[in-house]
């Protein structure tokens, strides 16, 4: 996969060099390549924002040199590839997901650009149409100065899927939001620890019942921290014993639907 990435300051994203996503750039499986906004204006300050028309606080980016940073990205795109993706990271844009992540990850391209201030001026993404699928995708509902943050958390996950970045790709099925659930708990040695034990049932070498557990406590874990997460999941094909334990949580099953029951 290649991925671009236009931000006015490319050293926050050198931890792109380290840990996984550094080793899969050094193999060869990820081509990513950060480009300074600045290098592609033509005025001696190198400016890249101006006022806002009809006023308001802060500065706007311009359109020209986001322009010229695209343009050069679509000449260097690999030969062949479809239109590449653009996505704008903003906190007004669709939700990034694992669901959003397993499908960026089936791309030959990614383009990131990173806005720094109230944001790059509108027109620069009507004019991007014409190149790139646009996609404006939010980490979360909060603000952050800029989305060069965003673009490292976006890479790591959409680049640990890609097919060898993962040493064990087993462990990208057992993991949060893979399934729709968050992960159960796991422990490791030693088995008794500042008098706190391991759930026996993982000690028990009945593969069976661990299996069953985990599910359990991935139920457990999820109605309580992201309800939201059981609300209208797929329970169509569960066996009877996740069907009552998700009972005894105060879910029903309505049409193959999870259905949280009212209280009271
Ligand atoms: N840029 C600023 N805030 C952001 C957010 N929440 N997600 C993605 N990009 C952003």
């Amino acid at each position: 996969m290649r991925i671009d990435v236009v931000s006015i300051f490319p050293d926050y994203l050198a931890p792109l060099d380290l840990s996984l996503i550094g080793k899969a750039r050094q193999d060869g499986l990820l081509d990513l390549h950060v480009h300074d906004l600045r290098s592609f204006t033509t005025d001696r300050h190198r400016t890249v924002d101006d006022t806002p028309y009809g006023g308001g606080a802060g500065m706007v980016m311009k359109p020209e040199p986001w322009a010229q940073a695209l343009s050069a990205v679509v000449e260097a795109r690999p030969e062949g590839a479809r239109k590449p993706v653009l996505i704008v990271p903003s906190p007004a844009g669709e939700r990034f997901t694992q669901a959003l992540a397993y499908e960026l990850a089936e791309e030959e391209h990614l383009t990131f650009a990173c806005g720094r201030y109230e944001g790059i001026d509108e027109r620069v993404f009507e004019w991007a149409q014409e190149h790139f699928e646009v996609r404006p995708v939010s980490l979360g509902d909060y603000v952050l100065n800029g989305g060069e943050v965003a673009v490292l958390a976006m890479v790591e996950a959409v680049g640990r899927l890609l097919p060898g970045v993962v040493g064990n790709p087993e462990s990208l099925v057992e993991e949060s939001h893979s399934d729709g659930l968050l992960e159960y708990p796991v422990y490791t040695k030693p088995s008794q620890w500042r008098g706190r034990e391991v759930p026996a049932v993982l000690l028990s070498g009945n593969h069976g019942k661990i299996a069953q557990w985990r599910r359990h406590e991935q139920y457990r874990r999820t109605a309580e921290r992201r309800p939201d997460l059981l609300e209208g999941f797929d329970a169509g094909n569960l066996p009877r014993a996740d069907r009552s334990e998700l009972h005894v949580l105060g879910y029903d099953i309505v049409a193959g639907r999870l259905v949280r029951r009212p209280i009271g």
